[in-house]
């Protein structure tokens, strides 16, 4: 296995990797729509856009292949390994059709759509309907145009579209934490990611319609939302349009702006007892501004997810992450200094091109230093188009790749251990999310640093913020007993 992550989180839920969506059904529709999503959080938190434009068009959802009408696969690029899964889906869903279901369309979403774009439908006959990200809006002419008889592509990307106006239906839903994205696409250009030139530039969303979707959220009795971008500290909003073009607009427009830190002061304070998260940071972009926010306000949760990807400066320079591993330590330190308690979690890619053992120890002592809570931590992946791929050979032996990564993880375990322990005999605030999967008798939930928790359920249910006492530990998950519920409540 060339990846590996411990410790879920709701960045790359590997758990929900395939999941089935479903949402409440209505009456009158009767067409029947199987959606499932694979890789980041971003594209589960677009199949509910998705879920959301085809409940208009007279779409239910199904969690049967072999009943659907429509079927959607909402794919990921970022590793060879995920474009692997999705044919291999590809292939389930051509079995079902020839063999069951002889009328089910099919439609690709996402990265992969719009990396391969008309490929997919000379290479992959299954498929009928092409979709990249910023195309949603188009699903009911597309599906039109598959109805009568003819395959159908958009993969065109958009300088404004940022779905602000589209409340999206929450699709299986534990009723308490929730997806909210806030901007779309990626201007960073780190060499090894396909991410830039699959989701385009970068754009963010209205505050108004973040903070409407946060209210309504609220009433509807969700505790904990997570806002969304690849790039969050790069949030811009001056009325809309490319990051890029910031420097085109009008003096007010620049006087007005807001920006990340900004945001998340808007919407703590628009609900104060919800919890927010937000993911993913880059540390090039990440600010003090944005650390003092979270410092200021309780209900901005201490977890900041930011990924380095190597401990090497000269590795650095080459994926093209604009700072140095001496930056990256400042700005832990400032973190550690504002935030005594925060978590600190991160991504790793181990045998980028050219990567030498100094290197290997570099980034092994990088992580010495951090001792991070928990990681996602891959071998790299070359993938077709981005700017390493051009530029360099993808020289690290597959062996070699391998042995790296365990030592990565073996050190990430034992990091992880050290720091889940220190959490006993504390009190921690746990917002109950599910039933434990160890037991019916406990409740699993996370804590405002985002590790997971289980007590047992006594009096509490779901929803409920419950002060827990931590008793003993595994690896990742905080075993404790409850001693009433907070004041969040
Ligand atoms: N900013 C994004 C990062 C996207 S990809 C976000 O919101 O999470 C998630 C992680 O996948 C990256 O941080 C990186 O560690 C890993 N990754 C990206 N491209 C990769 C590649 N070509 N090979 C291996 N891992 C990769
Ligand atoms: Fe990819 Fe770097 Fe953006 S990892 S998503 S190009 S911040």
């Amino acid at each position: 296995m060339s990846d590996f992550n411990i410790f879920m989180e709701k960045t790359i839920d590997e758990n929900k990797q395939g999941e089935t969506l479903v949402i409440a059904k209505n009456e009158e529709n009767t067409k029947k729509l199987f959606i499932e999503s694979y890789g980041c959080a971003m594209n589960f938190s677009d199949s509910e856009i998705v879920a959301s434009i085809l409940q208009n068009e007279g779409y239910n959802t199904t969690q049967n292949l072999e009943e659907a009408d429509l079927v959607l696969v909402n794919t990921c690029s970022i590793r060879d390994k995920a474009e692997v899964t999705v044919r291999k889906r590809l292939e389930k869903y051509n079995a079902v059709k020839r063999d069951i279901n002889p009328n089910m369309k099919v439609g690709v979403l996402g990265c992969m759509a719009e990396r391969l774009k008309s490929k997919f439908l000379e290479e992959e006959k299954i498929v009928d309907l092409v979709v990249g990200p910023d195309a949603y809006k188009d699903l009911p002419n597309l599906i039109a145009e598959v109805e009568d008889g003819h395959d159908a592509i958009n993969v065109v990307l958009s300088k404004e579209e940022t779905y602000g106006d589209i409340s999206p239906v929450r699709l299986n839903t534990n009723g308490v934490t929730a997806l909210v994205s806030i901007t779309r696409g990626c201007d960073n250009m780190c060499t090894f990611c396909v991410v830039p030139f699959t989701r385009g530039r970068e754009r963010s969303r209205d505050p108004q319609s973040i903070i409407e979707e946060i209210n309504d959220l609220w009433s509807k009795g969700y505790k904990e939302i997570t806002l969304l971008g690849q790039n969050v500290d790069s949030y811009l909003w001056y009325g809309g349009g490319m990051k890029k073009d910031f420097d085109k607009a009008s003096d007010l427009e620049k006087a007005t702006a807001t920006d990340f830190s900004k945001l998340l002061e808007l919407c703590a304070t628009a609900q104060p007892k919800m919890r927010i998260r937000f993911s993913t940071s880059n540390p090039q972009d990440m600010h003090l501004e944005v650390i003092k926010m979270m410092a200021k306000y309780d209900n901005i949760c201490n977890h900041i997810h930011l990924p380095v990807q190597s401990g090497s400066d000269r590795i650095l320079k080459a994926m093209n992450r604009l700072h140095t591993r001496q930056e990256y330590f400042t700005l832990i330190d400032n973190i550690k200094k504002i935030i005594p308690n925060c978590v600190i979690s991160h991504d790793m890619i181990t045998g980028f091109p050219t990567e030498t053992e100094e290197d290997h120890q570099d980034t092994l002592s990088l992580m010495e230093y951090v001792k991070y809570n928990f990681g996602y931590m891959f071998t790299y992946s070359e993938r077709p188009g981005t700017l390493a791929e051009r530029k360099f050979e993808d020289d690290v032996p597959e062996k070699t790749k391998s042995r790296r990564l365990s030592e990565i993880i073996a050190l990430q375990l034992k990091h992880s251990e050290f720091r889940t322990k220190q959490f006993i005999n504390t009190t921690v605030e746990v917002l109950v999310e599910k039933e434990s999967k160890k037991s019916n008798q406990e409740w699993s939930g996370r804590t405002q640093q985002n590790i997971v928790a289980v007590f047992p359920k006594g009096e509490y249910k779901i929803g409920d913020f419950v002060n827990v006492t931590v008793t003993d530990c595994t690896k990742a998950t905080l075993i404790g007993e409850a001693i009433g519920k907070s004041n969040n409540n």
